[in-house]
């Protein structure tokens, strides 16, 4: 008798310790020769890889050369990571992003993190893959500022070590098609998880302090964050009108010269939260500056204009709840990217 009552509390105790160490661990996501440990709170079944893309360790090393590489550019002067920099959480901490010669575009830089779970790029969706999406700053006038995809194969030929490098990796000359699928692979390894708030929805209660944990139920509840900001990467993948930039004379018009829908105007996709303490000035627009200031802005109701989303109200929050919202959404620093810096050397 007390022996078996003893055998059980040991299979408990195991099953307990088992399945904690798994949800700390995350989800693993494979393809081909490489595997990711995802941090916790990603789910491995959410990841996109393209049919004809498939991982590998060397395509992703290759993609990762070509993101960091200046030489993409007219002139030598900017590569993805200028604008996309994995020290400020992917971005260039800029309120419009700047290209070749420092020409200011018309929007500010999104982040790269969590990119693999996504068919909708750009602040307007106007691409659907990350491979369709890497030549588009090639030849930006306002970005990398090259003639044409064409002079940037010519240009990445010349180089002895990128013609080997695409001849291993994908058994042919330097070509557009490959370019795109490097880069969107190493782009997929670009992750963010396990943050306090992955931690707490995973059972570990101490995980929040007392203002994040508040703040959680501030963004679920009374600031009505959730009803845009949801799912494990903080967005409903939707395009909404909040207001941000409807002030000005000629305003962005975002999602509708896309979808040709007048419901969309100023409409932009909503962003992920995660890591959004990194990535400073905030909006398409770079027009708020801190996280106080975005919290202000959906306090007071957004900016009123004709196509203002309903869901978007004034929201009646304490100068105390407006600081515990921020707490929160400082507890979505995540790790899974922050490993990720510029390569030493570049190929010659
Ligand atoms: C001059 C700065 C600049 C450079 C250089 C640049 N980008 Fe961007 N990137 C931006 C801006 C600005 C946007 C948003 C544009 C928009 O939505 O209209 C963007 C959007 C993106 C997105 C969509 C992210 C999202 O959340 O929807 C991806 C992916 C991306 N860039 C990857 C790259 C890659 C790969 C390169 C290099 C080949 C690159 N970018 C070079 C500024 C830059
Ligand atoms: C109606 C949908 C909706 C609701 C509700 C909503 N958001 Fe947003 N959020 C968006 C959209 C869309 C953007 C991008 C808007 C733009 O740039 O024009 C955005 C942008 C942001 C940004 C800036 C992200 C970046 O990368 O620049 C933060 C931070 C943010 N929201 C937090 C919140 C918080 C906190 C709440 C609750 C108080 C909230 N949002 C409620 C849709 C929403």
């Amino acid at each position: 008798m007390k022996k078996s009552a003893l055998l059980s509390v040991v299979a408990t105790v195991f099953i307990l310790v088992g399945s904690a160490s798994a949800h700390e661990k995350g989800e693993v996501v494979k393809s081909g020769d490489w595997h990711l440990h995802l941090p916790l709170g990603l789910p491995a079944d959410k990841f996109l890889i393209p049919q004809d893309n498939p991982m590998s360790k060397e395509k992703i090393e290759l993609g990762k050369l070509l993101y960091f590489d200046k030489r993409l550019s007219i002139d030598d002067t900017l590569s993805c990571a200028d604008c996309h920099d994995p020290k400020h959480g992917f971005t260039d901490n800029k309120p419009v992003s700047e290209g070749v010669g420092g020409t200011k575009g018309g929007r500010s830089a999104p982040t790269i993190i969590n990119r693999a779970f996504t068919t909708t790029q750009m602040w307007d969706g106007r691409k659907a893959s990350l491979e369709d999406q890497t030549t588009g700053p090639l030849t930006n006038p306002v970005e990398m500022k090259q003639p044409s995809d064409e002079a940037v194969v010519k240009k990445l030929a010349a180089i002895k070590g990128y013609a080997a490098k695409f001849k291993k990796v994908f058994g042919k000359e330097v070509n557009i098609e490959d370019y795109r699928k490097a880069v969107a692979a190493f782009e997929r390894t670009v992750v963010s998880g396990n943050s306090k708030y992955d931690r707490f929805k995973a059972g570990n209660q101490k995980a929040l302090n007392a203002s994040e944990k508040n703040g959680l139920d501030l963004f679920e509840g009374k600031a009505r964050c959730l009803s845009c900001h949801n799912g494990f990467n903080f967005s409903d993948e939707g395009y909404h009108n909040i207001g941000v930039g409807m002030s000005a004379e000629n305003p962005d018009v975002g999602r509708s010269k896309i979808s040709g829908k007048e419901d969309d105007k100023g409409a932009f996709k909503t962003p992920t939260l995660r890591d959004i303490s990194a990535t400073a000035p905030y909006m398409h627009d770079g027009s708020e500056k801190t996280l106080e200031d975005v919290v202000e802005f959906y306090d007071k109701g957004g900016v009123a204009n004709p196509s203002l989303s309903p869901l978007i109200e004034k929201l009646g929050l304490t100068s105390g709840e407006q600081k515990d919202l921020v707490a929160f959404l400082k507890a979505l620093d995540g790790e899974g990217w922050r490993n990720i810096s510029a390569p030493k050397s570049f190929p010659k």
